[in-house]
């Protein structure tokens, strides 16, 4: 395909998978250790930079991923960075030598009860001491604000309060802040409106990631705005796989495939072998034993794709 660039976007931008985390997670069919590994390997012989692998959460929560350590230690590269709601997790990624870790707090007082059983102020008594010892161990923490966009209980979510939680998880002591549109509501303008608003608050575009899921079909339309913002971390997940177990109403994260047709057709530097990714979502499609969402997986691979 050939470039046709837009002045003004970045030259470069990283892409933060999550399908082994926040796909699979969400998938009914409990996918076993030994593919979850292949699926994170075969992910990252794509050229993806971040593969983020699972989570230490509590297996009662997401008995998807209550294989978390057998697969760290299946894989053995403490660069991947696993989710951590609390310090019994952070044990257990510090146990096996880890480095990257994310924590996940709510913008919202139900999301913060129903996700981490904890209220709006509460979670952060479970994530100081857990980001402080982190860091004392020298990990690097990414943060996750979650319903930023729309609350499926609480409705609209005002944009200051959004801006209050998510500078509250990142001066915890993270590196990075992700805005996620849990449950796929936001648009065009709300984004740009959210950035604009976390940059008046010292915030700036070199210290957010967008995390779109893609319910209403807004995600490359949000991470396009995103771009033009100046945002250069994008979380997808290969295929479209995910949602949040949590939130009922959420589908699949925007598919990394679609945003490296789009990062290519602007001639967007991102550093991943589409086909070889198409080829991973299709095999990691007949493993689930339902086809890909992905437009770009479809289009490319309309056979294979379970
Ligand atoms: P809790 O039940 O309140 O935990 O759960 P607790 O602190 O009261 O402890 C109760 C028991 O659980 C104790 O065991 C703990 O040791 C154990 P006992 O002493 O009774 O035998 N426990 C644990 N075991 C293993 N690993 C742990 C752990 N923690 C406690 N980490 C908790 C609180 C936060 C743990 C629970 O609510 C939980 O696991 N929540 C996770 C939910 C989740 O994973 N949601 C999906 C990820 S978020 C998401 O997808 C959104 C995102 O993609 C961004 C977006 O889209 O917006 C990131
Ligand atoms: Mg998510």
């Amino acid at each position: 395909m050939s470039a046709h660039p837009i002045s003004g976007l970045p030259e470069q931008v990283t892409i933060w998978e999550v399908g082994p985390r926040d796909g699979l997670q969400n998938e009914k069919a409990i996918v076993n250790v030994a593919t979850k590994a292949d699926f994170v390997r075969r992910l990252l012989a794509t050229g993806l930079p971040v593969v983020e692998a699972t989570s230490f959460v509590h297996p009662k929560w997401v008995p998807q991923l209550a294989d978390a350590a057998e697969l760290m230690t299946l894989l053995d590269n403490p660069e991947l960075p696993v989710l951590v709601p609390n310090e019994r997790g952070l044990d257990r990624a510090l146990e096996l030598g880890l480095k990257h870790i994310a924590i996940f707090g709510s913008a919202t007082e139900t999301f913060a009860q129903r996700n981490l059983n904890r209220g709006l102020d509460e979670q952060f008594a479970m994530f100081a001491p857990t980001v402080r010892r982190a860091r004392d161990a020298g990990m690097d923490v990414r943060a996750y604000v979650s319903m930023c966009f729309g609350d499926p209980w609480e409705g609209d979510v005002p944009v200051d309060q959004v801006v209050g939680v998510g500078k509250r998880l990142f001066d915890l002591g993270a590196s990075q802040l992700s805005l996620g549109d849990t449950i796929g509501v936001g648009t065009a303008g709300h984004v740009k409106e959210l950035i604009g608003a976390f940059a008046a608050a010292g915030l700036g575009t070199g210290h957010l990631a967008v995390h779109f899921h893609d319910t209403y079909g807004q995600a490359l339309a949000n991470a396009y705005a995103a771009l033009e913002m100046g945002i250069t971390t994008f979380d997808a997940s290969a295929g479209g796989l995910g949602g949040c177990p949590y939130a009922e109403s959420a589908t699949g994260n925007l598919a990394t495939e679609d945003l490296v047709w789009m990062l290519d057709g602007l001639g967007i530097a991102h550093g991943v072998d589409l086909p070889a990714l198409v080829a991973t979502s299709t095999w990691m499609a007949g493993h689930l034993g339902r086809p890909s969402p992905s437009r770009v997986v479809n289009a490319l691979a309309p056979n294979d794709n379970a």
